[in-house]
This record gives C-alpha cells, sequence and structure tokens, in this order.
C-alpha cells in the first residue's frame, strides 16, 4: 500500500504534457501510468485537472531584519502558507549579511528563523554586503562549499552596496567556485543626485519614487554589471528586471554569447508607475525597486518571458504592512518617498497572476510556466532533478490546479501578513486547488465548486511543518 495516488491528472512538465496516474510514497513520485491498479492509504482525483510541479518561488525576503526600524510583515509561518496557497512548494528567501557579520552566523540565524515554522520546502540564498579579506579568501568560498552558492549583491542601498572593485572581486571569487551571482542593479549615485534634485523642489510624494529610479539608472546599472561580468568571466543573474531598456540590454548581452541570466516578477507585468501616483499616500503600496514602469514596457516584459531572456519568474515578496508604524507608514504620510520601505507583497499572487494572464491567455504556453516558475529555478538554484518537474524520483511536490475561476483577488482571501495587496479587485481565472509538499497535503479544496470557498475556512490546512532543508549539490 502506497501513501497516496492523484488519478486522472494532466500532467505539465517544462517540456511536456500527458495524461496519468500519479503514484506517491515516502515523499517521492514513484511511478506515472495510466489507469493504475495499484492501491494507496489515500487517492486524490485531479478530475483531469492540470497537475504542475510545485512552484519555487526563488526570490523573496521573509523575516529579514531591516536597519531602518521597518519590520517585514511576514516571517516563515505566514510567509510559507501564504507561498503554498499560491501553489508553491519551495520558497528561496534570503540571508542578509550587514557589514561586520560573519557569513556562516548569518545563515544560522536564518536557520533558526525558518525553523519548525515552515509549511513548506524552503532554502537560502545569501546577501554578500562586507567584501574584506576574510570574507573572500576564506567566508564565502565555505559557505559555498556548504551548498549555499548562490547569492545576491546590491549596487543601490546604503547598507548594502558594493562598488566595482568590490563586484569584481566578488565575481572572481563566484568564478573558482561555480556559484551563482544575482545582482540589484541600479546607480545608486544617480538615484542620490536624483533624489536631492526632487527634494530640493519638495518633490517627496511616493510617485517621485520613480522619477528618482528612471529606466536609465537601472539599465547603466546592468551594462556595468555585464562588462565587469566579461572582465571576470563570470555568469551573472539579473533579478527583478522592470522594462524594456534594460531588457533590451540584457538580450543584446545573451546573443553576443555572454552568460547571462535574468529574472523579472509579477509587478513589472501587472502594475505601473501611475499606481505610485495614487491619492493619501496609497502610493506607498506601490514603492518597490526598480519601480514599476509603463504599459508599453509591460509588453516588452512578456516578450522577455516568450523569448528566453527570462528564464526565471520570481515575487520578490517584501513585504511591509501600510498602516503600521514599522511599514510603509514609519515616517507618516508626509514622509519623502525616499524613507518608504521598499517592496511589495506576492508570495501567493505570483503564480495565479501569470497562469492566469500568460496562460489562459495565450501569452505563454504551460510549458513555459513551468519552466519559469518551477523548473528553471530548480535548475539554476541546484534542486534539479529533486525539485521542479514531475518525474519518477522527484520530491512529491505537486499542485492541483482550478482553471476555472472567476473571481477577484481580494486581500481579505489571502494569508500573508499584510494589510494589502497591490493587485486588489484583480481577475483571476486560476487557483491552485491542492497542494501537496513532499506528499504531504499541505492545503487542499476538497469542494470543486470552486473559488468562493477555497480561501475559506472550509480548507483543510495540513500543519505539516517542514525541519531544516539545505540546497544539497
Ligand atoms: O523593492 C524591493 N524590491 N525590495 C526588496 C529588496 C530587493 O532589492 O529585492
Ligand atoms: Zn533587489
Ligand atoms: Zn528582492
Amino acid at each position: 500500500m502506497i501513501d497516496l495516488i492523484i488519478k486522472n491528472a494532466h500532467v505539465a512538465t517544462a517540456t511536456d504534457t500527458f495524461k496519468c496516474d500519479i503514484g506517491i510514497d515516502k515523499e517521492k513520485i514513484i511511478f506515472l501510468e495510466r489507469d493504475t491498479k495499484q492501491k494507496s492509504k489515500e487517492i486524490i482525483d485531479a478530475n483531469n485537472n492540470f497537475v504542475l510541479p510545485g512552484g519555487i518561488d526563488a526570490h523573496c525576503h521573509i523575516d529579514q531584519p531591516m536597519k531602518d526600524g521597518s519590520v517585514m510583515a511576514d516571517n516563515f509561518e505566514t510567509g510559507s502558507l501564504s507561498a503554498a496557497f499560491g501553489g508553491t512548494t519551495t520558497i528561496i528567501p534570503f540571508a542578509c549579511q550587514y557589514k561586520g557579520e560573519n557569513l556562516r552566523e548569518v545563515i544560522k540565524d536564518y536557520h533558526h528563523r525558518a525553523e519548525n515554522k515552515s509549511y513548506i520546502d524552503y532554502a537560502f540564498h545569501t546577501i554578500i554586503s562586507d567584501v574584506n579579506k576574510k570574507v573572500l579568501g576564506q567566508e564565502l568560498p565555505a559557505i559555498i562549499k556548504d551548498g549555499y552558492s548562490h547569492f545576491k549583491i546590491y549596487m543601490t542601498y546604503e547598507d548594502l552596496k558594493l562598488n566595482d572593485k568590490d563586484i569584481l572581486n566578488v565575481l572572481e571569487v563566484a568564478g573558482k567556485e561555480k556559484a551563482v551571482v544575482m545582482i540589484h542593479a541600479e546607480n545608486d549615485d544617480c538615484i542620490s543626485w536624483l533624489t536631492e534634485k526632487l527634494e530640493e523642489k519638495g518633490k517627496t510624494g511616493p510617485k517621485y519614487h520613480s522619477f528618482a529610479r528612471p529606466d536609465v539608472v537601472e539599465s547603466e546599472a546592468t551594462n556595468r554589471a555585464i562588462s565587469l561580468s566579461r572582465i571576470v568571466n563570470t555568469p551573472i543573474l539579473f533579478v527583478h528586471v522592470s522594462g524594456k531598456e534594460t531588457i533590451d540590454i540584457i538580450r543584446n548581452a545573451q546573443s553576443r554569447g555572454f552568460k547571462i541570466l535574468a529574472e523579472t516578477c509579477p509587478q513589472y507585468l501587472f502594475l505601473t508607475k501611475d499606481d505610485l501616483d495614487k491619492d493619501d499616500f496609497e502610493g506607498a503600496k506601490f514603492i518597490c525597486s526598480p519601480p514599476p514602469r509603463t504599459v508599453e514596457d509591460q509588453q516588452h516584459v512578456w516578450r522577455g518571458l516568450n523569448n528566453g531572456t527570462f528564464q526565471i519568474f520570481s515575487s520578490d515578496h517584501a513585504a511591509f504592512r501600510f498602516d503600521d508604524d514599522k511599514g510603509k507608514m514609519m515616517n507618516g504620510k508626509n514622509s519623502s518617498f525616499k524613507k518608504i520601505p521598499n517592496g511589495l507583497p506576492g508570495l501567493e499572487t505570483r503564480l495565479p497572476l501569470l497562469f492566469t494572464y500568460g496562460v489562459l491567455k495565450n501569452k505563454i504556453s504551460l510549458n513555459k510556466f513551468v519552466e519559469l516558475t518551477s523548473t528553471n529555478p530548480a535548475k539554476i538554484y541546484g534542486l534539479y532533478p529533486r525539485k521542479g518537474t514531475i518525474a519518477i524520483g522527484s520530491d512529491a511536490d505537486l499542485v492541483i490546479w482550478n482553471t476555472k475561476v472567476k473571481k477577484k483577488i481580494a486581500n481579505k482571501d489571502l494569508h500573508h501578513n499584510v494589510d494589502y495587496t497591490p493587485y486588489e479587485d484583480k481577475e483571476i481565472n486560476t487557483l491552485a486547488n491542492t497542494v501537496i509538499s513532499r506528499g504531504t497535503i499541505v492545503c487542499c479544496c476538497s469542494c470543486t465548486q470552486g473559488i468562493r470557498r477555497h480561501h475559506s475556512r472550509h480548507h483543510r490546512i495540513h500543519k505539516a511543518k517542514r525541519n531544516i532543508w539545505k540546497a544539497d549539490h
């Protein structure tokens, strides 16, 4: 008797689409066969709905301490629950090193933050902000050997930014140790200069955040980072790429054979800079960096998802509550945009939005959806084939999707600890119906009628909290 069988699954991976029953035992997929005669302790009928590999959200910030007095809204309990309800079964948040901190200690601290809290699997990227001899010579190579072989560096933010020489040094180590370097590309001096000019003119409302960080700030930094990567011959991955100008630079570099990867996020498909221009400080809800751009930019982001410029689609969930003295309002409604915490919630809405507006509206194929949201993140960050696909021997991380939903996103239905969603009232036609993490049903909707009940108490939420799970290579 095996643990679980999912009958009548319409499976899609990054490359194939087929119908079968899925056998699951001891957390793994053990068979994929039609009309199985095998017996199991539990059966779920997928009713020919799509069953996809669980989503991997490879860019999210959870319980990350901040230096400005703000506090992130989500810890590993609420963040992982929200992710699970959105069809994600693995999250890769950041363990962030501030200056003077030892990298192994930082990682230990984040494992402690997550321990016995997460409903789904997690691994960590690190953020490297202190580039000195000890970090370059000992700490960074050591954590890469431990399996933390992907990290982010910043070209902006006072506490985190690296100069070009630091970046070259970090890239050199990454090249030697075969680590993946994620880059937040925005030119900090330009942002600071533009911010001063805006403030001199009294232009300090939320909408001016995007005036201080125009496309050229991002494209300049992207271009420079590509040059740095060429100098040391180390691949790099640009995170949260926002629009046409930067996409063109990345595409051009890729077509010249440089090893450049790129990620984008829902905010660059579904929001624009006009959202920052909402009255009564509401624009602060949309402040993130880089900022959302224009409708035309959104078209280029869709194109980049389709034509292979982007390999990864992540949420960049970095959530702060709005009406909260540790959140967006921490410095009051009249505060300058530069003092408003940066970041948006998105763990739970990432996949329903991309499925609805990408797959169901024929902008991307179902296989592309799986590739961008699960398979590629698993491959790039060393989790494949354990994660990121539906295959015999892979972890049974599976999502049954309901694609006949007619519903508007409402923050009251979401499971994060945030008092708003930037996507309030946006229509969606897809929701995760049953989410299985390593063979355990994390959340499910036994009623097939769908969506009205989907996020209600009607749901069983199985508290299958995960032990620490490291990316093993
Ligand atoms: O505004 C954003 N994206 N905040 C999160 C931190 C980052 O740079 O990804
Ligand atoms: Zn960033
Ligand atoms: Zn981020």
